[in-house]
């Protein structure tokens, strides 16, 4: 852990994190270049903190009054399924699988068989046993692979494809797009949930620039792409645009980033509302964050918690702030979702 953590901070360092830096060119670039390793050693420190937290372990989703989260967190999955129309027997991959949550229900929801790909070998490790736990084995399948470059696949491999809050880790959309757009076979449909800043975004605005530092450097992301970025890198490649459609910016009666303030939204026991607990009030108070960095600190000096946890911390307090206050503002979206074709040939 301390290792991943050290490195992630080498290039993320505190000195490009505070959003008055002015940002030199070379600096950018060299976060793109360390791009894969940056995002390796990002869910490497915090899949597992996410995964007791009961939140934001994958994805994050849309609300809707009494409706459980766990259900809320499916519900976007199969909605995602149904926007691709994924259908029983088709071969489809998944783009940055996480832990395989996603790839397991829309098998079970459709009767797909989906390949999850993934770069990073500790969540594989997790999906492969969650799904044999699942007996889904003979339906999901995984590999480990940068979807920059899905040396596995020969060109027209699947039937169709999803990515949910992945591809915004490729340093350049057209690259990642164009992978996709290379594997499905003609008439395949592509559908992504894709993490960006809309359009409400203003680089002008300190309060807009802080946001989007604290979603790059809390979220393991070299530089977040725009609305407008994703949707010229998808015309680019040769996708048909099927449709566009921010469900960050629906109207809901519970907002999306309401998830990353309120501990109540689900009840999972103790340690995930206590988790949920103190991490919400640390995003809320610079206070309550500066005294649990201190305590986390003096814990790990004590080795009672592993070197590197106070950096894991504070990763998770910066990424709560910059989705939440992001969500707030109109300015991030999650869920900012394009269903695309491969054109016949
Ligand atoms: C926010 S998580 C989403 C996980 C999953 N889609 C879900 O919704 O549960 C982003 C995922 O993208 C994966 N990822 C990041 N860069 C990648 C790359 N270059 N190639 C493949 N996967 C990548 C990460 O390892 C992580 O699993």
């Amino acid at each position: 852990m301390q290792q991943d953590a050290d490195e992630y901070f080498r290039v993320w360092n505190p000195e490009q994190a505070d959003p008055n830096h002015q940002e030199k060119p070379e600096e950018l670039e060299q976060r793109k270049a360390a791009q894969d390793a940056l995002s390796i050693q990002y869910y490497n420190l915090v899949t597992s903190i996410f995964q007791k937290s009961g939140r934001m372990c994958g994805h994050l989703c849309r609300l809707s009054p009494n409706e459980p989260m766990a259900q809320s967190l499916v519900r976007h999955e199969h909605y995602l399924a149904h926007r691709v129309n994924i259908q029983e027997g088709e071969k489809i991959l998944d783009v940055g699988c996480g832990i395989g949550n996603p790839a397991r229900s829309i098998a079970r929801f459709t009767g797909a068989n989906i390949t999850g790909l993934n770069i990073n070998a500790q969540q594989l490790r997790q999906a492969r046993q969650l799904t044999q736990e699942a007996g889904l084995g003979y339906q999901v399948n995984f590999v480990e692979q940068n979807f920059l470059r899905m040396e596995d696949f020969a060109a027209e491999t699947f039937d169709g494809a999803y990515a949910i809050e992945s591809t915004c880790y490729a340093p350049d959309l057209v690259e990642v797009y164009s992978e996709i757009f290379r594997v499905l076979k003609p008439g395949a449909r592509f559908g992504v949930y894709e993490a960006l800043l809309t359009d409400k975004y203003d680089e002008a605005n300190p309060v807009h620039r802080e946001v989007k530092t604290n979603i790059e450097r809390g979220g393991g992301l070299a530089r977040i792409h725009t609305s407008a970025e994703a949707i010229a890198a998808m015309k680019a490649v040769g996708f048909e645009i099927l449709a566009i459609d921010d469900l960050g910016a629906r109207p809901d009666q519970i907002p999306w980033e309401t998830q990353l303030s309120d501990p109540t939204l689900e009840k999972q026991g103790w340690l995930s509302f206590a988790l949920l607990s103190v991490f919400f009030a640390a995003r809320a108070s610079p206070l309550v964050n500066r005294g649990l960095q201190a305590v986390v600190g003096k814990l790990e000096q004590l080795t009672l918690f592993p070197a590197g946890s106070q950096k894991v911390v504070d990763l998770v307090v910066t990424i709560l702030d910059g989705m939440y206050r992001g969500g707030a503002l109109g300015i991030f979206s999650p869920m900012f979702l394009i269903v695309a074709r491969k054109p016949e040939a």
